[in-house]
């Protein structure tokens, strides 16, 4: 595997490993003994890796070390002691707050397809990283929770959006305020994963699922996201628009026209 853009150091203060391996980024929460709990650190290196992500990258896998995915921000931040090395000080402000989501957003990008391989737990923010993937393949172990209602919060790192979009408003809002864990047979009928396999083989499921998606070239699947994330906002005959729009160039045709708005 090809060394990270990135300095090792600051992965490591924020509990991130990133390994990238030509068209395939993996990156994986590596604090284990925690539960891969995650800090503001790791949500500001989160986004540098976003930022610095080679042009080659067509796959972005986001996994866990150890039996759980994650379990959500690191309750000492909420503590007087705090963690090492995290600053606590800071305005709590929307400001700060779009500091982490950049952490999150940028997997939507259309250059690349994210996948979320979930084992164990994956709570509150760790369930929003999750929510913040394209796909997400989750072994039979699974147990996703949004428990930021409990803590007084309302979960912001840009998960309530995907989390409405795939399981409807009423459900959302259940999920959120009960804070209670879907397991994996409910996660798949819910539409919260897209493949639930025994947890022996979450690596070699997420493995065949990253070798398909690299069987179709990069523009298309660029062109194929696009169109199919702006689909549920669009009329039939805008999104038959953006059908045409997007086609033309595939077909050697001329550069589409930007869209009107
Ligand atoms: N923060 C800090 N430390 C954590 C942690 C967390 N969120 N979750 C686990 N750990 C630590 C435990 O304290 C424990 O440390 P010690 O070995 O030093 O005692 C170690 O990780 C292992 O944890 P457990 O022994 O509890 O492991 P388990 O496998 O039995 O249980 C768990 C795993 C169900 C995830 C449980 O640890 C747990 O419930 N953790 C807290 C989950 C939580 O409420 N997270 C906050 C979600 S809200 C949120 O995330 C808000 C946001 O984004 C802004």
């Amino acid at each position: 595997m090809a060394d990270s853009p990135l300095d090792p150091a600051e992965l490591q203060r924020a509990g991130l490993r990133l390994d990238v391996d030509g068209a395939v980024a993996t990156i994986s929460l590596a604090r284990p003994e925690r539960r891969n709990a995650l800090t503001f650190s790791t949500w500001h290196t989160l986004a540098r890796i976003g930022e610095t992500l080679p042009g080659t990258v067509r796959v972005v896998v986001v996994r866990g070390d150890g039996p759980s995915f994650s379990a959500g921000i690191d309750l000492r931040l909420f503590s007087p002691e705090g963690v090492p090395g995290e600053d606590t000080s800071g305005p709590r402000d929307e400001a700060f707050i779009a500091g982490l989501q950049a952490g999150y957003l940028w997997l939507r990008r259309p250059d690349i397809v994210s996948i979320a391989a979930v084992r164990g737990h994956a709570i509150g923010g760790g369930f929003q990283l999750a929510l913040a993937c394209d796909l997400r393949v989750v072994a039979d172990d699974v147990k996703f929770a949004m428990k930021e209602p409990a803590l007084g919060i309302v979960p912001d790192l840009t998960g309530t959006k995907p989390l409405v979009d795939i399981v409807g408003v009423p459900r959302a809002l259940e999920l959120c305020l009960t804070t209670r864990t879907v397991f994996a047979e409910e996660a798949a009928r819910l539409g919260l994963a897209e493949l639930v396999v025994p947890a022996a083989e979450l690596d070699s499921a997420v493995a065949d699922l990253v070798a398909a998606i690299l069987q179709v070239r990069p523009e298309t699947a660029a062109a194929t996201k696009r169109l199919i994330r702006q689909a549920p906002h669009n009329t039939l005959e805008e999104q038959a628009a953006a059908e045409r729009r997007e086609q033309v160039p595939l077909l050697g045709g001329p550069a589409a026209a930007p869209a009107a708005s």
